[in-house]
């Protein structure tokens, strides 16, 4: 049982928690799952970016999907070592590609023929050798919400199959680039197996396809995607996962790389916040907390529902009500017509299944200051990020007023 009341009183609210013993767990079952194969679980740093939540995967073995060379730079600083770092995204700058293969991580997941151009020249500028994966689009449809789905040709990631070939013959040729890896990534929060087995037996028999034409492959990176419990979702069994994915290898001699962000931080995070008032609007009743849309983006985002505990003493009937923030938008809200008891001042809200998507996704937003956050380790708590303050806020403008 977390102690929400202490901790708030503690670290004050707005607060995110991290439970890293929960994380442990996930990434161990996920790992396990994979065990008939080698494999690589490569954390989706965009999920949770906070570093001391990095550093505790590298501790366990981990290595890091990045989407931006920040995300990279955070990788290296947490302790993933460079051969244990991907870095994707449709849109990297030639400073971001120069680096990550100055950096030797080990591979850069390409997702375009424009950008396989650019890397084969900047390597060629550095005089070195790029390892890269191709990311491919399989045109299936996750079945997921339109805004986390990315494997439709409709998507703006990855390339379709006939360019993929075409990618990697024009690689096996190049003296600047080692085509080493294949990718795809159909999309976040999947609870349905026939997508990722579909788009694996795709992509394994292009895998086939390069080995007939004396293009070896060494990893096969199925993305990350596995969904998790917000409400009542019937989930995918780890097991079940990593059958249906292994099932598709037959006969090829891959390290699979997985690159889960959600399933190993999601329901290890809350949200805490403080009820500051309740209200009423003729029948539609609202309760006012201190967090808002710029702390946690997805219920604004996406319609996105998270689970929400109240700690309070009251013991009245529970009425629909709406929980929102102070943000001046009227996107600004956790959950809509949520059954919670008349709630006093200072009671708490806590949001579940915040530990993913959650804080990255932030902002400063009507010039407020982001959380705080903190670990839970062993029963024990601490602060992995200060909160912001306001000189915080404006360190990078002060200086130009005239
Ligand atoms: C390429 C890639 N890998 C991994 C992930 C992580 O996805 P999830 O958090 O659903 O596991 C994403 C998420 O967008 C992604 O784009």
């Amino acid at each position: 049982m977390i102690k929400f009341k202490e901790l708030a009183t503690q670290f004050k609210t707005p607060l995110y928690i991290y439970n890293l013993d929960y994380m442990t767990t996930q990434y161990t079952e996920l790992k396990d799952a994979f065990k008939a194969r080698k494999s690589i679980l490569c954390y989706a740093v965009k999920a949770n970016s906070n570093l001391s939540v990095i550093k505790h995967f590298a501790k366990m073995g981990s290595g890091a999907d990045c989407v931006s060379i920040g995300e990279v730079r955070r990788a290296f600083l947490a302790g993933i070592p460079a051969y244990k770092i991907i870095f994707s995204g449709v849109g990297k700058s030639d400073d971001e590609i120069r680096e990550a293969i100055e950096s030797d991580i080990l591979y850069i997941n390409v997702e375009s023929e424009a950008e396989l151009g650019r890397v084969e020249m900047i390597a060629k500028e550095l005089n070195k050798v790029s390892r890269i994966s191709v990311r491919v689009n399989p045109n299936i449809d996750p079945k997921t919400h339109p805004y986390i789905s990315t494997g439709l040709h409709d998507n703006k990631f990855g390339v379709d199959l006939s360019s993929a070939k075409r990618m990697y013959i024009k690689a096996n040729n190049s003296d600047n680039l080692d085509p080493v890896g294949i990718h795809f990534h159909i999309g976040s929060q999947l609870t349905e197996l026939k997508p990722i087995y579909e788009s694996a037996e795709i992509v394994a028999d292009l895998v086939r396809s390069l080995q007939n034409i004396k293009i070896e492959l060494k990893f096969f990176d199925v993305g990350g995607g596995l969904g998790i419990k917000y409400d009542n979702e019937t989930l995918i069994s780890t097991y079940d996962y990593a059958q249906a994915i292994l099932s598709t290898l037959k006969g090829l001699d891959l390290t699979v790389i997985c690159e889960p962000g959600r399933f190993l931080t999601a329901n290890a995070g809350y949200f805490v916040s403080k009820v500051l008032y309740e209200k009423q609007n003729g029948k539609k009743k609202f309760v006012v907390i201190d967090g808002a849309m710029n702390d946690l983006l997805r219920p604004a985002l996406y319609s996105a529902f998270h689970k929400i505990e109240a700690i309070t003493d009251s013991k009245t009937e529970t009425t629909l009500v709406d929980i929102v923030g102070p943000v001046c938008e009227s996107g600004d809200f956790f959950a809509k017509d949520y059954p919670l008891p008349d709630l006093a001042h200072n009671d708490l809200i806590v949001v579940h299944s915040a530990g993913a998507y959650g804080f990255g996704m932030g902002s400063n937003y009507n010039t407020r200051g982001r959380s705080a956050e903190i670990a839970l380790e062993g029963g024990k708590a601490r602060l992995i990020r200060k909160r912001e303050t306001f000189d915080d806020l404006i360190a990078l403008e002060k200086d130009f007023l005239d």
